[in-house]
């Protein structure tokens, strides 16, 4: 049996080699697929593998359809909105993710480039502080969990919006729920996103609601480019000079930004939050022994196309 581990952007090395070692055990050849580039190299190297392990790479139905072989793809983090999951279940191909694996890291970086902004760059110039802000999170999944447990730390006043969510369980991490949209938004100067980006949520997050933020609203987004209307976006910072935006997704409409926005925004230059050899580790690892309960004994706990 063969699992491919394709990344294109690539785990740290030591991530690897752990993904190696679980295959081997269990007597599974790994093919690695590293910072391919074009689809046609994933197309051919996914042809004759039983198991695919991914982070961002995009499974399409011309790559699953080229995958005769495949029986599992894996997505080595939390959103697989990357994986075409009419085709992987037309095709009979067991799609999972790994969720909470890679979730702290996500979260550390809502804060890195929280601090970054609000210190206005560390270019010398006196800045503000986290402490007794209001935060508001959006969606209380595994991200969101880790972003309100570090939030303690800074001493923010904290708020989460879920309709998914139980009030009660926000409750139990000393978060305050909200459970209208439009208080939660009227209510933090600073919003934490957390949502996939479904066809519920793409666009989602627009003049509307984004225009209710107190002044000096801050917008962090470390879940998906498509849940923000970024043409709407740009009005808004067009109408507010108060409003900042930090994204680890940087938005298709990037010129205007730097064109417009200097010192108000943030974008890293490559989706980075997951990027920690810790993370790396987590995820991959997880995703090896998931592929290998699956084609070994037919455990399919985090399969996501039930
Ligand atoms: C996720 O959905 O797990 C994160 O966005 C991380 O994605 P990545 O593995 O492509 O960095």
């Amino acid at each position: 049996m063969k699992i491919l581990v394709a990344t294109d952007k690539p785990f740290a090395a030591i991530a690897v080699e752990g993904i190696k070692k679980e295959l081997d055990k269990a007597g599974i050849e790994m093919i690695l697929l590293e910072k391919y580039g074009e689809k046609s190299k994933l197309i051919e190297a996914i042809a004759d593998v039983d198991g695919v392990i991914v982070r961002s790479d995009i499974l399409d139905a011309e790559v699953l359809n080229a995958a005769k072989k495949l029986k599992i793809a894996v997505r080595a983090g939390a959103g697989y909105d990357n994986i075409d999951l009419a085709t992987a279940t037309a095709n009979g191909v067991c799609v999972m993710n790994t969720p909470g694996q890679n979730s702290n890291a996500v979260a550390e970086l809502v804060f890195g480039m929280a601090v970054m902004l609000v210190r206005n760059f560390y270019n010398g110039t006196s800045g503000t502080e986290l402490k007794g802000k209001k935060l508001g999170i959006h969606a209380f999944g595994q991200v969101g969990r880790n972003v309100a447990r570090i939030a303690k730390g800074f001493g923010m006043e904290i708020y989460a919006f879920d309709p998914y969510c139980p009030a009660e369980a926000i409750e139990a991490e000393g978060v305050k729920p909200i459970t209208d949209i439009n208080e939660m938004y009227s209510t933090c100067q600073y919003i934490s996103l957390h949502i996939p980006a479904t066809p519920e949520t793409k666009k989602s997050i627009n003049y509307n609601l984004l225009k209710q933020m107190p002044k000096g609203a801050v917008l962090i987004n470390t879940a998906r480019k498509e849940v923000i209307d970024e043409e709407e976006l740009v009005k808004l910072m067009e109408d507010r000079a108060d409003f900042k935006y930090i994204s680890d997704i940087k938005p298709d409409n990037a010129s205007v930004f730097a064109e417009k926005f200097e010192g108000r925004y943030f974008f890293t230059p490559k989706k980075m939050g997951a990027q920690t050899a810790e993370a790396n580790i987590n995820a991959g690892i997880a995703a090896a022994k998931q592929s290998v309960g699956f084609l070994k004994e037919g455990i399919d706990k985090f399969k996501v196309n039930k």
